[in-house]
């Protein structure tokens, strides 16, 4: 059974009570259900809740911890089933269509907002795809967010005599080896499913670049699931697994990325939402830290679109408080100031980048680049490519594989082809 047919197999049995009317305070209020809790999140969060406070509607904060997001998804699942959803979530990518089709979400709440602040001029064709549902805005996007980067602590890699940040994987390899030697942590990572999900995906794009990349988590396409680049894909992911913190338990990724920060280790793959922690720790981007793409994927661009999806509500102010949100996300000063938070570039292409450090530059300049070709990939790892089924079943075989001694790469990318298959 596919991830709506389960979902709504579950509300089906469920009474679904009346939407809760919501208590409206002042001009009304809106809970929002997201998983930005890190200290860099929340600061990029606070941009949002202040000004829909300023605006005069109250917040109701649903945060949920945990990176990725799956631990929110199951409480959203939760509040669906009981018809207590609440006005805001944040949903991404394919899964926006799933709660669509549900008839849960808004079904022209924001279509007024859109028309009189042009969305449809401002958003680019493929993110205007993705936060609608049957011709409707149905979410609000935020950000893009590139999810093959690779952060470096400049100094730990001085330590370790590194005089050339890694541009492929066996430059990656040996920068590992010399830092593995000089007693630092080459690679800071969480075992949370996610995590490895995410440097499995860029190793994959490493190895078979974004066309290869397409075919597996777009096309799902099972010669290329299981075939010998997928195998060497799990075997590269093996090796590097080998550069991790062997202690390293499932802890968070802005654990991780504290961890260099702080020159325990000297190197994380994660997305730029890790600029965040970098921002709040004071640090300064090309200074006291590195971005560069994950070794192996210059050219190419894992996108990561955030939304916050509107439910249907009956409560008059709670529909005007999604619409503030709505609006608030896509204004200019948001846009920038958020962003400037977030780690992320503005999803909207008019905003002057002179005010953003040379990540975010480089970022929006690579998203322009790979935008015209191939190069710009949803990212499987943060739910833009598949359903939440398929991308459970990469996230088990992936885990697997990294926490068996004895895994082995061919048999574990039949494993990956067969578990996307009766995920579908
Ligand atoms: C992603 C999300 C990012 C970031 C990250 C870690 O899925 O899109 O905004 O917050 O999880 O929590």
């Amino acid at each position: 059974m596919n991830a709506i047919n389960r979902l709504a197999a579950v509300i089906s049995l469920a009474t679904l009570a009346p939407f809760a009317a919501q208590a409206a305070d002042g001009k009304g209020t809106i809970e929002v259900t997201h998983w930005w809790t890190s200290a860099g999140e929340s600061a990029a969060m606070d941009v949002l809740r202040n000004q829909v406070k300023a605006d005069g509607y109250a917040w109701k904060d649903n945060a949920v911890a945990g990176g990725g997001g799956a631990a929110a998804m199951t409480v959203l699942k939760t509040r669906a089933v009981s018809g207590n959803p609440p006005g805001a979530a944040q949903i991404k990518g394919p899964d926006i269509q799933d709660w669509g089709s549900l008839g849960l979400l808004t079904e022209d709440g924001l279509d007024d907002v859109a028309k009189s602040e042009g969305w449809d001029k401002l958003l680019s064709p493929t993110v205007a795809r993705i936060v609608q549902y049957d011709g409707h805005y149905v979410a609000v996007p935020f950000n893009i967010h590139r999810v093959n980067w690779l952060w470096i602590n400049p100094e730990a890699f001085k330590k370790a005599g590194i005089d050339k940040a890694p541009g492929t994987l066996d430059e990656l390899f040996a920068a590992a080896e010399k830092l593995k030697a000089a007693g630092i942590t080459p690679l800071a990572h969480g075992d949370q499913p996610w995590q490895n999900a995410t440097v499995f995906e860029d190793i994959v794009l490493a190895v078979m670049g974004p066309e290869g990349f397409h075919k597996a988590f777009v096309e799902l396409d099972q010669g290329t699931l299981t075939g010998q680049k997928m195998a060497d894909s799990f075997a590269a992911l093996k090796k590097l697994a080998g550069y991790m913190d062997p202690n390293r338990g499932g802890q968070d990724w802005n654990q991780a990325t504290a961890q260099v920060i702080q020159g325990k280790a000297g190197m994380q793959a994660m997305g730029d939402w890790a600029k965040s922690e970098w921002t709040t720790a004071k640090k300064v981007a090309g200074k006291d830290y590195q971005c560069i793409p994950f070794p192996g994927t210059a050219g190419s661009y894992t996108y990561n679109v955030d939304s916050l999806a509107m439910f249907k509500v009956k409560d008059a102010g709670t529909v005007a408080a999604q619409k503030d949100v709505a609006k608030i996300a896509l204004g200019t000063h948001f846009q920038t100031v958020f962003n400037q938070n977030k780690g992320s570039i503005p999803v909207r292409g008019d905003i002057d980048m002179s005010q953003f450090d040379s990540c975010a530059q480089a970022s929006r300049k690579d998203f322009d680049e790979a935008s015209k070709g191939q190069g710009a990939q949803p990212s499987m790892a943060h739910n833009m490519a598949t359903s939440l089924a398929v991308q459970g079943a990469v996230f088990d075989v992936v885990t697997n594989f990294i926490n068996d001694k004895n895994g082995d790469p061919a048999s574990a990318a039949k494993k990956l082809g067969a578990a996307i298959k009766s995920a579908q």
